[in-house]
This record gives structure tokens, sequence and C-alpha cells, in this order.
């Protein structure tokens, strides 16, 4: 299998309509939910990607079947006790890290062991941030300093908990939500708010669960144990991947592109207010509710006069997927300093994100400052390349390699050899084929 990207030349301008794959985490949670709801559930657009079907894989092994074809995916609940395993059965999340995080939350009340085993990436993260909740809970949960392989088994009598999710993060709330849904009694999140899909799909199951927004927290709480009857979704477009165009077209000269039927869930779209706040010519149209979840269609334009932005940290969560991108792209290309704060998060994803960045940066002769997780980065709006790049090294993050392909094609540069190909198999695999319709030239 072709290992490397070759991009020899920026890509010339582009009016274009496309479609990018169905959300990531919106699949992984339609999965996980539909393998407890009593009867079969079938999924439209489902992302085919190796994480979604490392999702399916998993429910397989637990005892739920599914199949999955051309155009849908069905999915045969059994309702909240269907799991049926052999003892010390092995599930493999792979690079997913909503998969192993979330997973916890279903074998709450499992009768037999899992072994959760996870790729070289999966294996550096960090499992304490769900262990801790999981454990409060009742569950059995044995591993070596918080880190994949780790051993799990569920309780007949879950407790309920009361938790301060204090990272932001939507894994973690996920994954005690999913305890909660299958354990008697209120379970009470306080929560420093992050991605709301679960919640909305709670609220569409009409399964109790209430939400108290205040101005920094949310305060949720949730009774179990009511039952759910199975359930289709028609899955939207992933705004993380979405996003990898939107910032190659405000960088492509008298470019202009309009993406459909994409997620706009409040809670995923910090990258469309930073980059509308750096002057990027972006419009939101054909605005629809479907069952909780906002969609619409993203349009934007080449956009010459980016200008540099003081990041509200608030801000992170609703963008933790698509800051190095814009760090990488938008901020290096623009007027003036941008300034980031409380990027501790990104340190604990696919790779060291924050890591990334620096480095990514510091090859393009982008001046960059980092303290404390803070970030500084010195913007150059005539910034011109005229070496050869080469990206490796980077645990196969499918986002820094659609990352360093977005850079190729818009930055210029003699000559970008950009390794490990195959990660997009993640969360994107026709990210190439899309970029050749636009015109790119990848070899
Ligand atoms: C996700 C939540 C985010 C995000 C990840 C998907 C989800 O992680 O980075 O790609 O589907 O819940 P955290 O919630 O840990 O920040």
């Amino acid at each position: 299998m072709k290992k490397i990207a070759y991009i020899k030349e920026k890509i010339k301008s582009f009016n274009k309509k496309v479609y990018v794959p169905g959300d990531k985490s919106l699949s992984i949670r339609w999965i996980l939910m539909a393998s407890q709801a009593v009867g079969v559930s079938v999924a439209y657009n489902l992302l085919k990607s190796e994480d979604a079907i490392s999702a399916l894989n998993a429910i397989k092994k637990l005892g739920i079947n599914y199949k999955l074809n051309k155009k849908d995916c069905k999915i045969y609940g059994k309702g909240f006790d269907g799991f049926k395993f052999k003892n010390k059965t092995i599930i493999n999340a792979g690079n997913s890290g909503t998969l192993a995080r979330l997973i916890f939350g279903l074998l709450i009340n499992s009768k037999n062991h899992i072994i959760l085993k996870g790729d070289k990436s999966l294996q550096r993260r960090d499992f304490s941030r769900v262990i801790k909740p999981m454990q409060m809970f009742g569950e059995n949960i044995k591993s070596n300093n918080d880190k994949l392989p780790i051993k799990i088994k569920g309780t007949n009598f879950p407790r309920p908990i009361n938790y301060f999710e204090s990272k932001g993060s939507a894994q973690v709330k996920s994954c005690i939500l999913l305890a909660a849904m299958k354990t008697p009694g209120m379970t009470k999140i306080k929560s420093v708010p992050s991605r709301t899909h679960t919640e909305n799909l709670f609220k569409y199951l009409k399964l109790p669960i209430k939400i108290k927004k205040e101005k920094k927290l949310d305060f949720i709480s949730f009774k179990g144990k009511k039952n759910y009857q199975a359930f289709n979704y028609i899955i939207p477009g992933d705004i993380s991947s979405a996003s990898f165009f939107i910032v190659l077209t405000l960088l492509s000269k008298n470019s202009k592109i309009l993406i459909k039927n994409i997620n706009v869930n409040k809670s995923r779209t910090g990258i469309i207010d930073i980059l509308k706040k750096m002057n990027a010519k972006i419009k939101i149209k054909n605005r629809k509710i479907y069952k909780g979840e906002e969609i619409a269609d993203i349009e934007c334009k080449y956009s010459p006069n980016l200008k540099g932005i003081k990041i509200n940290p608030k801000i992170n969560s609703r963008a933790i997927d698509e800051l190095p991108l814009i760090f990488c792209l938008a901020c290096a290309k623009a007027k003036g300093i941008s300034y980031a704060k409380n990027l501790g998060e990104l340190r604990h994803k696919e790779q060291d994100r924050l890591k990334f960045v620096i480095k990514f940066l510091k090859m393009i002769g982008i001046k960059t400052i980092e303290k404390n997780n803070n970030l500084k980065i010195y913007g150059n709006p005539n910034l011109k390349l005229n070496r050869s790049y080469i990206i490796k090294d980077f645990m196969k993050d499918h986002r820094a390699f659609m990352l360093a392909c977005i850079a190729a094609l818009t930055l210029g540069g003699k000559k970008w050899i950009i390794h490990d190909i195959d990660s997009i198999n993640t969360s994107f695999p026709n990210f190439i084929s899309l970029l050749k319709n636009l015109g790119a030239k990848i070899s």
C-alpha cells in the first residue's frame, strides 16, 4: 500500500460544492446507543472509517449483531442486558479515544471481564479520567498506570454518582451518561461545557435528562434506568472534516466552496467563530434542526485579509480538534500575533498536538512562544516557502496528516513529502479523492 503523499504545487482556484463523510462523534454514539436499544435501529450516512468500524466490531464482540450495507447500517439491539460474551473477551478500540472512553460506560453491568486494547497512539493516552468516575459507579477496573490494556468488569449493583467533570471533555461526560443510563437512581454531573451530542440523543429518545446551563458550567441530572426503543438516524456531515476544506478555501486565491449538510451544533462550531473573527469569509446557510442537532451548509470564500486573534479559552472545547489547523495555517498566514491559552488538553490527543503545532510552525518559519500551555503565534501574511518539507513521526495522527496536505496545497514550497497516508482511514477515508476533485495534484 502507498504510504506517502507527494505534493509539489499549490491548488489552482476552484468553485465547487462538496459533501464530507458522516460525523464521527455522532456515528460512534449512534452505534453504542443503538446497541442498547430494543429492536432494529438503522443509520444512513454512517461514517465508514476505522474508528466507526472499531465501534461496530466492539458491539459485535459483546454479542450484538449488525449489518453494514452500502447505504445504511442496521444494529440489532437487545436492551440494557443484551451483552453476551465470554470472560476475557478482547475489544480493540484501535485509534479511537471516543470509543475506548465511552465503552467503559456501557460495560457498567457486564457480567464478565473485557480486556480493552488500542493502537500505539491510544496506548499512550490517559484513562484515569474515565477510570475515576467509573470506579465510583462500582465498575471493576484493573490497569497499569491508567493506560491500555485495561481489564473491565461491571457490577450487579451500580450506584449513581455526583461528579465534577473539569476538563471540558465530552468523552468523559458521555461515558458517565452511558453508565448512568444503565444505573437506577439520579446521577449528577457538574461539567465544563463540551460537545452535547449524547445529551441531544438522550433528549430525542425521551430519556429523563435535565440540563441547567450557568455561566461557566453545565449542571446535568439524569435518572436511570429507562429502556428505549430502536431508533433511526441520518448522520450529518462532520464539521471536523469540513474544516480542512474551509481553511483550504480561505487560503486559495479566487476560490469558493459550498460544504453541504454539516452538523453545526453550537458546541462544535468554535472554528467558524474563530475564523470569522479573523476576517474569514464564511456563511452558514439553510439551517435546520434534525433530532435536536443543528444542520446547515457552509459557504466559504478566499479571504486574503486574515488578522491575528486572541482566542478566548472558553471556546477551546468547541474547537478542540480544529485548533491545530487554525494555529498552523490561519494564524500562521494572519497579520499580527495570535494568542491562545489553556491548551493542555491538546497534549492528550492522538499525539501531543501542541508539540506538533510548535514543531510544524518552526519548520515553516513562523515564530511561536509557548509557556505553560499558552501559545503566541507571530503570523506572516507574506509567508513564502521555497524548500522541501518532510512530515513524519506524528503517531499516524489523521488530523496532522490532513493539516500538512492543506499546508502543502496553500503555502507552496518546492515539495512536500507527507508520510502515513493511511492515517486518513481513521476519520476521513475519501479525503485525498475529494481534494483531487477540487483539482489538487497529489501523487
Ligand atoms: C470527542 C470529544 C473530544 C474530541 C474527540 C471526539 C467525542 O475529545 O477531541 O475527537 O466524540 O466525544 P474530549 O472530549 O476528550 O476533549
